[in-house]
């Protein structure tokens, strides 16, 4: 009877995962394949102006789904056009990466440049961003197929800890046919005994009564991830894990510890869920993902190129070195990664750079062919100040509103006094140094400065209004006096 019920449960578990991939695969395709225009309008929500920059990467995005659908010899020969953004510091590059890494809807991840060293040279050499791209890929897939085990892994769960409740009797054992006709009567009994209780528990522990109960859980080493062996960085570079090379030569620890059922559920569920999903196609899905829709965001690629000066030996080298092992990733070759080669062919590189003290021409040739699309960023003035101080989703002005709503003060700005702040930034750009609508920031923080401090023990008042007299009152002196701007703003 038992087993009888297992296997309508398990049957009916199937299904209903079947069910749920189905609904799962239609929902990623509809809603998470956004198409251009939403893609900046989505942009748009954070930044202001770019338009461009904006449109290309929203086309670069599109045309990896597009690629998907082609028939598979055309497939391959459409290569991604690697985009290069450039604009002075400041202007929404790196911003414009973080809102697309949400967008992407893909393996994404963003690198400096410069923090790579060339191969040979202590540090990370730039295939490194291809395994991180594959571990995240990794990652994603398992969560998502964990979703989808989730239920099945529930119920295993509660099996679980109800033999750990009552163990289940134990079926005669195969001896001589006499023994088991004699015995057969009573030990039925007792299992439909045993099923009755199992089952008042499986309620009892379903309604979240027994949460609170202490059990005893026999938990395998694996079960653990605290056993880290830190190699050497090389090995680790190479992904190779020292703990999978000696985890399966040292025998299983089992470990005997209390806990309570609610904390047992979570412990034993995510190790059942664990057992259900089958870690190779994990890692075959994972790696297609990668190979097809993957997106590597190399930002501050200007840091890389070397100017070529004259005097400057040390540094330089290494970063021409730098671009010299990008180019082959870039064009396109094959990395050796923990969970096997991945091909670099059809993953699409993004790269931006402010390229102040360098130019693009100064990168080696080979990579600026490797980057077809050029997108220039527009230096921003007082009109795109004013935007960004209010009208994207995490603008300053209501980014400090919110922090002085945590001491219950009301934060008003002054259309007049808005309007001054992203005068006065403009200005203080024009006459000491560009730094973009980071400039922003420093004069937020100097117009507020006293009103952060001062609040709550000497500000009593609920509501604060900022108006244009406050804030060149603040900002006045400053401003006048080029030397101390330099400084404080
Ligand atoms: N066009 C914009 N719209 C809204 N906010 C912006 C815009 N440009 C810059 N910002 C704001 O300015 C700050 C700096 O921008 P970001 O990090 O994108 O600069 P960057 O272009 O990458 O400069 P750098 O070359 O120095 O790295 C961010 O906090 C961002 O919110
Ligand atoms: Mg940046």
């Amino acid at each position: 009877m038992i087993k009888e019920d297992k296997i309508i449960k398990e049957t009916n578990g199937k299904a209903k995962l079947k069910k749920k991939e189905k609904v799962n695969k239609i929902v990623e395709s509809e809603i998470r394949q956004l198409t251009p225009s939403q893609i900046v309008e989505e942009l748009d929500k954070y930044i202001i102006g770019q338009k461009n920059a904006k449109k290309s990467v929203a086309i670069a995005l599109r045309n990896r789904w597009r690629r998907q659908q082609v028939k598979d010899e055309m497939k391959d020969e459409i290569m991604p056009n690697n985009i290069i953004m450039i604009g002075p510091t400041g202007v929404g590059k790196t911003e414009i990466a973080r809102r697309i890494s949400k967008l992407a809807n893909a393996p994404f991840i963003k690198v400096e440049a410069s923090k790579f060293t060339e191969v040979g040279y202590v540090g990370r050499d730039v295939e490194s961003m291809i395994r991180e791209l594959t571990d995240l890929s990794v990652n994603i897939v398992k969560n998502e197929k964990m979703t989808e085990v989730q239920i099945k892994a529930e119920e295993n769960c509660e099996d679980r800890i109800l033999d750990i409740l009552i163990p289940p009797v134990k079926k005669p054992a195969n001896g001589s046919s006499e023994n088991i006709q004699n015995e057969q009567p009573a030990a039925q009994s007792q299992e439909e005994l045993n099923h009755t209780t199992r089952e008042n528990l499986r309620a009892r522990l379903k309604s979240g009564s027994l949460d609170s109960r202490l059990i005893e859980l026999d938990l395998s080493a694996e079960n653990y991830p605290m056993l880290q062996v830190l190699g050497p960085v090389g090995l680790e570079e190479m992904g190779i894990n020292l703990n999978d090379l000696f985890g399966n030569m040292m025998p299983k620890k089992s470990k005997k510890r209390k806990l309570t059922i609610a904390e047992a559920r979570k412990v034993l569920t995510q190790d059942e869920a664990n057992k259900l999903i089958d870690m190779d196609a994990v890692i075959k899905e994972a790696a297609e993902k990668v190979q097809n829709s993957g997106i590597v965001f190399i930002d501050e690629i200007d840091k890389v190129a070397g100017g070529h000066s004259k005097h400057s030996q040390g540094p330089d080298v290494s970063r021409e070195g730098v671009q010299r092992d990008l180019l082959p990733i870039v064009e396109g070759s094959t990395v050796i990664t923990k969970y096997g080669p991945i091909k670099t062919d059809h993953i699409l590189f993004i790269a931006s750079g402010a390229f102040h003290t360098s130019k693009p021409s100064d990168l080696i040739p080979e990579l600026q062919g490797r980057f077809p699309i050029r997108v220039e960023l527009n230096s921003l003035g007082e009109d795109e100040f004013y935007q960004i101080l209010t009208q994207p989703e995490n603008a300053l002005l209501k980014q400090y509103k919110a922090l002085l709503k945590s001491e219950n003060i009301e934060l008003n700005f002054s259309e007049e006094a808005i309007k001054e702040i992203a005068k006065i930034a403009a200005e203080v750009n024009e006459q000491v140094e560009n730094i973009g609508a980071r400039r922003l920031h420093t004069i937020m923080t100097t117009v507020l400065e006293e009103i952060l401090f001062d609040v709550p023990d000497k500000v009593k008042m609920n509501i604060m209004e900022i108006d244009k007299a406050y804030v060149n009152e603040k900002l006045d002196s400053i401003v006048k006096n080029r030397d101390l701007s330099r400084y404080i703003l």
